[in-house]
């Protein structure tokens, strides 16, 4: 398991004050004249800002031309801010080069699996295997640790900023160079590296390290190598992380003591762009971004997502960089939040170990590419609903600081949820059973029909220690090690409760499918044998669109054909259908007693409700003693303290009624809820109530 390079560091308060969650944003004051700053500030106090992230798009109004440095505007920003007591997250700036540099050096610029380079115009527009590139912006890095190692406001670095939104997969020369050196480092031989890959199909055998070529445009409708591709995306997160990792170095060459963070995009766009849980041994502290997914996905994609980077963050309190206090801009449609949604948010970002609550942006642009965003002050103002929400939310975040929340961390849940950027990347491939099967779904699935019976699960990343809870489920984790099998099995052996549903275990680290059935390498702990996959698609109506199960439940896109079962294995439900389908009484979901304890398999994609319905039976012959107890209706998280305090969130989960709820502690918070006084609180859509109980 890899270990942290680094130690966890959190940033500190700014002399003379009070460690306090951060509340803030992403701040750009460069957008501005400077008579609107003072009104900036006026504001920010009002509404209990204490933090903002700074400079991220300045490059070009802090190097103005090549080598020319001018930190005048900077320096007064950063003192305004510091005579108001707010603190400086500060970015090393290098997030988006300015005009003067590409001109220049156009070689810097990315390019796409077609060769065509992109133009300026827009943001982060570099290849991060650029040797030009990296020694511009780390001269740049190291201009500003010069300037700032000794200003009191700054209190961490913001380290460029969401590394691959836009440049995550470069193809360029250098792309290709760099992905060369990094399957030299990989596998030390070519012929190794042909085996991995299966180059002997359709004659891709490689005589040297230097044949390898990014996966550039193949054809319209053809197949890339998935073996190749799947490397250049482990390839893609580490050229991106190594830059990072060099800007981070100059900057703490110089400035040790101030803690590091990059925002990471954990759930953007759907699915993880680069392996957040590596790069998180990177970083002094986790920070993400996080944006919500309209509908009715919103609160459990929001609380699975921010799970997920308590996993990632190993349950140490981590910052939330941006999210949005309405709409964004970059949807095709874009809807707004509807009121207390911008609380609530913020508060189920706190209950699942978030210690700083940030939004993009402070004051929504008038001007540019996301003049349609919405911000913490609206183009419409002050007298805005936002604005009135943005202060109600300083305040609740002041008292719940005065209450002692900092520093707790979550409880841990009866159940994990096993995520795998990998399997997630693997399975994006398009020569699949299904192209509707992806491994990001199921895990958001499961994570909300254990919510529906009232049941908390915590979402970790593969390589997290998920071997003490009481049950695992392992959802489409598409790709399976040796060591993953072995963990799994002693976990299962020792008395552990696991879930394992279809297209897991499918393929080696390679994508090399295991021979003699799925899921691989667990035949013996499943007590199943997957023959084939059956795909359900609209091209058979009334027969393979979807499968029904024989517990009420529907299985759609994709099906397991399971042909084998061992002594032991109960089976719990099974397809029904038409008999010339070949389905029809076949196992869907069976349970293996192994050990001390039990797997249970789900052959088919349920979906969220097909879960929620077969759960109840699944847990209860697993074994499991925790069904059933909430109504879903409400969704509750604890923060504990070493000294024993506890914190409790209760957020109404359904979409529009209002729910009563019984409350344990003291209300230290109340968004739309009404607290009784006789330890209950009634709840409308949206609401939440936060208590403490002291010991
Ligand atoms: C990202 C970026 C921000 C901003 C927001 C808008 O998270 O980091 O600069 O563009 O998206 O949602």
């Amino acid at each position: 398991m890899k270990q942290h390079t680094r130690p966890y560091r959190w940033p500190a308060p700014l002399p003379g004050h009070t460690p306090h969650i951060w509340y803030g944003a992403d701040y750009n004051p460069d957008q501005w004249p400077e008579s609107v700053w003072d009104d900036d500030i006026r504001l920010m106090r009002q509404a209990g800002v204490n933090i903002v992230s700074l400079a991220i798009f300045s490059w070009a109004a802090i190097e103005t031309d090549d080598g020319v440095f001018d930190f005048d505007w900077l320096d007064r920003v950063i003192a305004k801010l510091y005579d108001a007591g707010i603190a400086v997250d500060l970015a090393s700036a290098t997030a988006s080069p300015p005009m003067w540099l590409t001109r220049k050096h156009p070689e810097i610029l990315w390019t796409d699996e077609r060769g065509e380079t992109v133009w300026p115009g827009a943001r982060q527009h570099w290849r991060p295997t650029s040797p030009v590139f990296r020694r511009y912006a780390l001269r740049l890095c190291e201009a500003m640790a010069e300037h700032y190692k000794d200003n009191p406001a700054i209190v961490a670095w913001h380290v460029n900023n969401e590394y691959g939104c836009h440049n995550h997969f470069d193809y360029s020369d250098d792309a290709m160079r760099a992905f060369q050196r990094w399957c030299r480092h990989r596998y030390g031989t070519i012929d190794a590296l042909n085996k991995a890959w299966g180059n002997m199909f359709w004659a891709q055998r490689l005589n040297s390290f230097d044949e390898i070529i990014p996966p550039r445009f193949v054809g319209e409708g053809n197949f890339t190598n998935p073996g190749r591709l799947l490397d250049f995306k482990r390839f893609s997160s580490d050229a991106l992380k190594s830059f990072f990792i060099a800007e981070r170095d100059t900057l703490a060459r110089i400035t040790p003591d101030i803690p590091l963070t990059t925002n990471f995009m954990v759930s953007a766009p759907g699915a993880s762009l680069l392996d957040y849980d590596d790069w998180g041994r990177e970083v002094d502290f986790v920070a993400n971004d996080h944006y919500f997914t309209p509908g009715d996905a919103h609160i459990d994609e929001l609380a699975y997502s921010a799970s997920l980077v308590d996993g990632i963050a190993r349950k140490r309190p981590w910052f939330l960089m941006e999210q949005s206090t309405s709409a964004v801009n970059w949807r095709p449609v874009n809807p707004r939040k509807e009121p207390g949604q911008l609380i609530r948010d913020s508060l189920l970002h706190l209950a699942m170990g978030a210690d700083a609550i940030c939004f993009f942006q402070w004051r929504q642009s008038n001007a540019g590419a996301e003049k349609f965003h919405s911000s913490m002050v609206p183009i419409a103002g002050e007298h805005t609903q936002v604005f009135r929400d943005v202060c109600t939310l300083g305040s609740m975040l002041g008292a719940l600081t005065d209450e002692g929340l900092l520093g707790s961390t979550v409880r841990q849940a009866p159940a994990a949820i096993i995520y795998d950027a990998d399997s997630q990347w693997a399975s994006e491939h398009t020569a699949t059973p299904n192209q509707k099967v992806r491994h990001w779904t199921e895990p958001l699935d499961w994570f909300s029909a254990l919510a529906d019976h009232g049941i908390n699960a915590d979402v970790l990343p593969v390589r997290a220690p998920w071997d003490g809870y009481d049950t695992v489920i392992v959802p489409c984790v598409y790709l399976f090690s040796e060591e993953m099998a072995h963990r799994l099995r002693s976990f299962v052996k020792r008395g552990g409760h696991a879930i394992v549903t279809y297209y897991s275990a499918i393929a080696d680290e390679q994508d090399h499918l295991f021979p003699g059935g799925w899921p691989g390498l667990l035949h013996d702990v499943a007590g199943v044998r997957v023959e084939e996959h059956c795909p359900l698609t609209d091209l058979y109506p009334g027969a393979l669109d979807h499968l029904d199960l024989s517990n009420g439940t529907t299985a759609h896109d994709l099906a397991d054909v399971i042909t084998g079962v061992e002594d032991g294995t109960r089976v719990l439900a099974t397809f029904t259908a038409p008999e010339h389908t070949g389905m029809n009484g076949l196992p869907a979901i069976t349970v293996h007693p192994y050990g001390e304890g039990a797997l249970a398999y789900v052959g088919g994609k349920l979906g969220k409700d097909g879960i929620a319905t077969s759960l109840p039976e699944i847990l209860d012959a697993l074994g499991i003693a925790y069904t059933r107890t909430g109504t879903g209706d409400l969704l509750r998280v604890v923060r504990t303290h070493s000294d024993g305090t506890t914190f409790e969130f209760t957020f109404n989960r359904s979409r529009d009624m209002t729910v009563d709820a019984e409350l344990h502690g003291e209300p230290v918070a109340a968004s739309y809820a009404e607290t009784t006084g006789d330890g209950t609180a009634s709840l409308k859509p949206n609401g939440v109530v936060v208590t403490a109980h002291r010991p």
